[in-house]
């Protein structure tokens, strides 16, 4: 029977509770498959912090760079917020994705016709949504240096290489190939060099993807485009801190934050799945909060680092027919819904998955 390595880093805050709820849909698809993951547990973000005086212990990194697939709830507490901000919790989160060299993050956004009510925007504006955010995750602002605090003055560089853009932007056309085949590639050429510098090496990349369309949007205007027409969009490619604010914001078309996922991904087979929501410290332990983005970035960890595409749709299906029965967590939850707390979603979307007939049963069905 084959067996898959998986780091598994619940975090802080509502990490732990909704990791809990991600691996019982890997318990449920272990069941469905002839398949087994083996799990480590290893503290990053605050848990690092109690465990070990660091966001990121040596030994979760060794363990990461041994299993090499990571599955991560949350990091961050209000607790920390005082410490120097090189030892707070979200230095963990970086540290991990630049060792690791996952530079390509991958934010899918789906409007899901059951909570088209739970968008702030009208139904017809959202009803078809269906875009992928590219963004470049251990460049840019985050990273360049010099970055510093003075008496006086504080500094933080944005800075990119040639060859950063390169990967980023194949990774956008590639993934563009599998879809509408439309890159719109965001940044702020009127003003920055680095933005000018960006769309060259974008434009230089799209001479190998002649199938594909390509558009440019300064990033003000992209924001705006994401409220008043969103469907425009296929693959958005964007940098590092432009996609963390436009990622947040496309999150909240299809109703929530809660239901954003994502996979970052580098070279050699390296990759890290999370939700791209915060560890949201004050919901922590209450059974409350939305698991479906970490349920998903499950879903997104079994079809890109492992090969089960095919079989991982199930869970989407599973959780669409969950939400179509009306069950919902509260941030996505409607007049005649029965609201239920993160555990009892879990359990709901892990025993639809297991009554579902399997994608292989379904080939030899249909052969
Ligand atoms: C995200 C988060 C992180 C980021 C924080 C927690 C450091 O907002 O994954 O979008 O800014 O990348
Ligand atoms: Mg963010």
């Amino acid at each position: 029977m084959t067996t898959h390595n998986v780091l598994v880093l619940p975090g802080d805050g509502i990490g732990p509770e909704i990791v809990d709820q991600g691996i019982k849909v890997l318990k449920a698809f272990e069941q469905k498959l002839d398949v087994r993951f083996h799990l480590e547990y290893a503290p990053i973000g605050g848990a690092g912090i109690e465990s070990d005086g660091v966001p990121l212990p040596q030994n979760t990194m060794k363990l990461a760079q041994e299993m090499k697939v990571v599955y991560l709830g949350a990091v961050g507490d209000y607790k920390y917020d005082t410490l120097d901000p090189a030892i707070r919790p979200e230095q963990g989160l970086l540290q991990i994705r630049k060792a690791l060299g996952l530079y390509a993050n991958l934010r899918p956004v789906k409007a899901y016709r059951c909570l088209l009510h739970a968008s702030t925007l009208k139904p017809e504006v959202v009803d078809g949504i269906d875009m992928m955010v590219v963004r470049e995750l251990t460049g840019g602002l985050y990273f360049g240096q010099p970055k510093k605090r003075e008496a006086k003055r504080a500094l933080d560089t944005m800075t990119y290489e040639d060859f950063e853009i390169e990967r980023i932007a194949r990774q956008a056309f590639e993934i563009a190939r599998k879809r509408r085949k439309q890159v719109c590639s965001v940044d702020k050429a009127n003003v920055l060099s680095t933005s000018q510098f960006w769309r060259d090496i974008v434009e230089t990349v799209a001479k190998d993807y002649p199938d594909v369309a390509l558009s440019h949007m300064y990033v003000d205007n992209a924001a705006m485009q994401l409220v008043r027409n969103p469907k425009q969009f296929d693959v958005l490619l964007t940098e590092n801190t432009f996609g963390d604010i436009l990622s947040d914001e496309a999150s909240m078309l299809t109703g929530s934050l809660g239901m954003l996922a994502s996979a970052s991904l580098g070279d050699d087979r390296y990759a890290m799945y999370e939700p791209s929501h915060g560890s949201a410290p004050k919901y922590a332990g209450l059974d409350k909060v939305n698991p479906i983005a970490t349920i998903i970035s499950l879903q997104l960890m079994l079809a890109y680092s492992f090969g089960y595409a095919e079989e991982a749709q199930l869970i989407e299906t599973a959780i669409n027919q969950v939400l179509e029965a009306g069950y919902r967590t509260y941030d996505i939850a409607d007049t005649g819904s029965t609201v239920i707390g993160t555990s009892e979603m879990g359990d709901r979307i892990a025993k639809a998955l297991l009554a579902l007939p399997s994608a292989h049963s379904n080939k030899i069905a249909s052969a």
